[in-house]
């Protein structure tokens, strides 16, 4: 058995019981309102959590970039990106995966649609299209239900594509979850109206994608929705915490670091700066520094360099000694599992299993591999 002492910081550690019960939890939600459990996977980006996330149900994933979807397709037969497929390669590497899985792809504009019919035309392959609508996150989607019927028209007819429905991102919801009610309201009225101009033009709307992990329990309040894509519940984090989407006992995963440093009073320094933490700030709730201490959240990451994490000790009684671990709470788990290679699994204190951040990167080809 590997002890947590045994690790080298910083060192990212899930909780694999808390892991286990944000699956479940999610996944009986999800079956209990009758939506279909798409879990987005750029949180962990790996196969093998995919893999727990389908055995519980969830009918594919989704992802964002190519190398993830490349990655999924080994464990996955049905993935949806949520992101427009703009750039020669990038349109021929999502059209090769639809060569293997069932693809589909969400798009806000007819020079993506036309690249990706391209793409899937030479190789053979089609790919399902979800015409990508903007929530009020104002990111990407089309602005207006008329202007999703134009699109959705176009894409009907071009060669390699098959409509599928609609998709939308509620990522302006993002506060704390008891004021989320107006804004679902909102959401579910403009859901409603691109249904019924679907509808009214004749064109298929088999899916209509939506969701996050600060509106996961309230999914089912986004009426007209079929899928939900959650994607930090497997782990969540201080912000999800701070908003009340999860309690800090939700929280799977922390960066397990090393006290380095207590010479300046009022601080103790860990092993765990930018490179571990990310710069992310709370976002959607009152809270500072970049993360907090699992065993006393009042202890935060005041401030970092890119390896030095500095606590504040200023609320705490806590005095700890140089070669102290500490496991750090992040605002945003998944720039921080991003920026690692491996995750350790641990349960009853031990570490149990460990598994490769196997998605994270472009995976782009070095010049030699370029072929041209
Ligand atoms: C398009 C899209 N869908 C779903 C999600 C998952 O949301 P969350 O991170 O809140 O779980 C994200 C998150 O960035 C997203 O960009």
């Amino acid at each position: 058995m590997t002890a947590l002492t045994d690790l080298e910081t910083p060192a990212l550690v899930v909780d694999l019981d808390r892991m286990e019960r944000n699956l479940d939890l999610a996944a009986s939600y999800a079956a209990t309102h009758g939506l279909a459990l798409r879990p987005h996977i750029k949180t962990h980006k790996s196969p093998l959590l995919a893999l727990e996330q389908l055995q519980r149900g969830a009918v594919g994933v989704t992802c964002a970039t190519p190398n993830e979807a490349e990655v999924m397709s080994e464990v996955c037969d049905d993935i949806l990106v949520m992101y427009p497929p703009v750039g020669e390669r990038r349109a021929a590497r999502l059209a090769g995966i639809a060569t293997r899985v069932r693809l589909t792809v969400a798009l806000d504009s007819e020079p993506a649609a036309a690249q990706l019919s391209r793409a899937a035309v030479a190789a053979g392959a089609r790919a399902r299209v979800l015409v990508e609508v903007d929530a009020g996150m104002h990111r990407v989607g089309v602005q207006t239900p008329a202007d999703a019927v134009v699109l959705g028209r176009r894409i009907a007819e071009m060669p390699g594509l098959e409509l599928a429905g609609v998709a939308l991102y509620p990522g302006h919801i993002r506060g704390p979850v008891a004021g989320h009610a107006p804004q679902l309201a909102d959401l579910a009225h403009s859901i409603a109206v691109v249904r019924d101009a679907f509808a009214g033009a004749g064109l298929p709307l088999s899916v209509v994608s939506a969701g996050s992990t600060p509106t996961i329990w309230e999914t089912h309040l986004i009426t007209g929705i079929t899928e939900m894509r959650p994607g930090t519940y497997i782990y969540n984090d201080r912000t999800t915490a701070e908003i009340g989407a999860c309690s800090m006992d939700d929280c799977a995963l922390t960066v397990l670091a090393t006290v380095v440093s207590t010479s300046v009073p009022g601080q103790a320094v860990i092993d765990a700066g930018t490179k571990a933490l990310g710069r992310e700030p709370i976002r959607g709730a009152a809270g500072e520094g970049f993360g907090c201490r699992l065993d006393d959240p009042a202890v935060v990451v005041k401030s970092m360099s890119e390896e030095h994490g500095i606590l504040d000790l200023s609320r705490t009684a806590w005095r700890p000694k140089v070669g102290d671990r500490v496991r750090v709470v992040p605002n945003h788990v998944c720039i921080v599992v991003h920026l690692a290679d491996v995750v350790y699994g641990i349960r009853d204190g031990d570490v149990a299993s460990s598994w490769p951040v196997a998605a994270r990167g472009r995976g782009q080809p070095v010049l030699a591999d370029l072929g041209r």
